[in-house]
């Protein structure tokens, strides 16, 4: 289509620094967009990268990052870690080249990062004892490693250089040393981690050496090739550095490396390595700004930086030399041509849930996004296979403008078929606008805000608010396809005796003190004890699970329990369900320890997770359309990424459209 004025103006001046080219050493880059490393566990399982590996950075440099840094690609088998790759295998560089002759294709650079994980990773998986700078573990790991005498340094120090040769093999444009939040290089430069009385630990001169002497050896094995350093820059732990350290480090690894890549926190603070939807975004700007001012080398900075106005406010005003997401372009591989071409206001921001991307790497799964669920499965779900255009446009009526129903509507409206959406509310969103209402929740606004958009600017898309769709109202607009996404209704075991959620939401449940009946101890059961905590309300939180919250991925957990730990009313019964309840009397029995105890003065029972499928409209149109459909909570109430994910899989299943 040819631009218009408006959107050739936009593309000429709207975000002129982030689309500018930069050299690191001898190697130009077409824009200031960094993916930033991160761990998806794709690999299989003799560490070697896939085709899922290619397909994935393939669709980001076709979206227009600039650079793309493969991450945590381990130099030594004695710092495995399931999921990563193998660097010093020969037989990976030819997996390699195909991620980086596709990713030179679409003119992007790519980079790897060398790691080796050190304490952070379990003998199981290496063999052998773990090696790290001193005997202390990672607290989230609890393994106890063996100290690296200085002939295993030096074993370790080869093994960078070795990798880095090898890797250059596959033709990847640059290298980068992780010295961050998890590995070991970044276990020597920590005050915690490292307690060693050699040259290798005490003065922070002595724990940056390692890094010095492998970047030094690299580089003289690796010539004029651009070399970095991934580098933490403020650990918030306490007794571990923090961005006056940093400082320094820059000041050391500068004197050798072409760049620092920004990175924060530890597996240990895994709130602030991937700062939750509470963190304002750009959070690390100020720190970032000196770091630069601290080296003329370039610096890519990161720290929860979604849209484009803010990237490129960072580079206006000398923060930083390239800006690094690793989320917002997991949520919107195109987000960089999207910007460029002035359709920033269709980005699919992330929105700092971290439930599938972080959360599935703490479970050992290969990542995804609740905003994207296609995320990871470019080959088979790739923006140019889910939107591909009909050759036969279908009639869709969708019922529900939940996120299963918008989902949809946007998918087979942007394949080119005439949409039809009913929605009973005055308002698109469903679950999602009583799911934002919670504490500590807003942000899961952004998956129907962007959806709202996406529509609004479909014109083959028609909606009809506050209507009911009945199956004569259905059958009226003879559809070809029915997709029904009437969503739950969110219930309690015991209807009008206990209250639920949105009860809670409204403002419907009153009393003092309130017993939170949380049966699956996710992010829903948090936030409504998190909302009474705030009105002043006594609770206590009863679960089945082992702990409470359970079910919320590590980083949103520890972003939940800084607001609410420690609050006086607040009373946590974990392995606890409710065996009877009378006048104000709760019965709670422990599962697992076979006791029981009684919790008296409760003035209301708020129960969580009970949800009922709506699908009376399913039931009845069933042989009466060509072709029927029921997704998202209308079929089986789950969640909101579980209701874009079932709308991404219709998009295989219906004939046609
Ligand atoms: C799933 C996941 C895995 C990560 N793995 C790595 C990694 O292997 N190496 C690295 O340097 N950073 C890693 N990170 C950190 C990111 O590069 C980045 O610093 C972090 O996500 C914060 O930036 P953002 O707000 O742009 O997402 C990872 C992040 C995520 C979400
Ligand atoms: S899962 Fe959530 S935090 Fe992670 S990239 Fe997607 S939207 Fe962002």
């Amino acid at each position: 289509m040819p631009e218009t004025p408006s959107e050739q103006y936009q593309k000429d001046t709207q975000f002129k620094h982030l689309f500018s080219p930069i050299k690191i050493r001898n190697v130009e880059i077409k824009n200031r967009i960094v993916f930033l490393p991160h761990l998806p566990l794709y690999a299989d399982q003799y560490y070697a990268p896939t085709s899922r590996t290619t397909h994935y950075y393939a669709e980001r440099a076709k979206g227009g990052a600039g650079l793309i840094v493969v991450p945590s690609v381990i130099t030594h088998p004695s710092g495995l870690f399931p999921g990563t790759h193998a660097g010093y295998l020969e037989s990976n560089v030819p997996k390699f080249k195909n991620i980086v002759d596709e990713v030179h294709n679409y003119g992007a650079r790519i980079f790897v990062q060398l790691s080796h994980m050190g304490n952070q990773t379990r003998s199981v998986e290496t063999f052998r004892p773990l090696w790290a700078p001193s005997d202390v573990p990672d607290l989230t790991v609890g393994e106890i490693p063996k100290p690296l005498t200085l002939d295993e340094i030096n074993q370790l120090i080869d093994s960078f250089v070795y990798s880095a040769k090898l890797l250059l093999k596959a033709g990847f444009d640059g290298v980068e040393l992780k010295v961050a939040h998890d590995g070991i290089l970044g276990q020597f430069v920590s005050l915690l981690k490292n307690q060693r009385q050699d040259q290798y630990g005490g003065s922070l001169e002595n724990r940056g050496r390692i890094v010095v002497e492998i970047l030094q050896e690299i580089r003289n094995t690796i010539g004029d090739v651009p070399l970095g350093v991934r580098l933490g820059i403020n650990r918030y732990v306490p007794g571990d550095y923090g961005i006056d350290e940093a400082i320094q480090y820059t000041k050391m690894f500068t004197q050798i490396a072409d760049y620092i890549s920004t990175d924060t926190g530890t597996w240990e603070s895994i709130d602030m390595l991937v700062p939750s939807m509470n963190v304002p975004q750009g959070f690390l700007l100020p720190d970032v700004k000196r770091i630069k001012e601290a080296t003329d080398k370039v610096v890519i900075g990161n720290g929860r930086i979604v849209w484009p106005a803010m990237a490129e406010d960072a580079l206006e005003n000398g923060y930083m030399d390239m800006v690094g997401m690793a989320r917002a372009l997991i949520a919107d591989p195109s987000w960089a041509k999207k910007a460029e071409d002035g359709k920033a206001d269709q980005i699919r921001g992330c929105i700092g849930c971290n439930q599938k991307c972080m959360g599935r790497l703490l479970l050992n799964l290969p990542i995804s996004c609740v905003q994207n669920p296609t995320s990871g499965h470019e080959e088979e779900y790739g923006e140019d296979i889910l939107y591909k255009k009909t050759e036969t446009p279908k009639k869709i009526v969708v019922v529900g403008g939940g996120p299963a129903g918008m989902k949809a509507a946007e998918i087979f409206a942007r394949r080119g078929n005439e949409v039809v959406l009913f929605e009973k509310d005055n308002v698109l969103g469903g679950r999602v606008r009583w799911e934002s209402a919670l504490p500590g929740r807003r942000g899961v606004s952004g998956v129907s805000r962007y959806l709202t958009y996406m529509l609004s600017t479909l014109k083959n898309v028609t909606i009809h608010l506050e209507r009911e769709a009945t199956l004569e109202d259905v059958l009226a607009e003879n559809p070809d396809i029915v997709i029904i996404a009437t969503g739950s209704t969110v219930s309690t075991s015991t209807p009008g005796f206990f209250y639920n959620t949105i009860d809670a939401v409204n403002g419907k449940v009153k009393g003092a003190t309130v017993l939170v009946l949380d049966n699956d101890s996710t992010t829903e059961g948090a936030a409504v004890v998190e909302l009474f905590l705030k009105q002043g309300t006594k609770v206590h939180w009863v679960t089945p699970a082992f702990f409470n919250g359970q079910n919320i991925t590590a980083p949103i957990l520890l972003d939940d329990f800084k607001r609410i730990s420690g609050n006086p009313n607040l009373i946590t019964h974990p392995m606890e369900v409710l065996t009877q309840f009378e006048e104000g009397k709760a019965t709670l029995f422990n599962i697992y320890l076979r006791s029981q105890e009684e919790v008296s003065g409760i003035d209301a029972v708020v129960e969580i997770g009970i949800k009922k499928a709506n699908n009376e409209l399913y039931k009845a149109l069933q042989g009466k359309v060509p072709q029927l459909f029921v997704i998202g909570d209308a079929a089986a109430p789950r969640d909101i990424a579980s209701a874009l994910e079932d709308a991404v899989g219709l998009s295989k299943l219906v004939e046609g459209a």
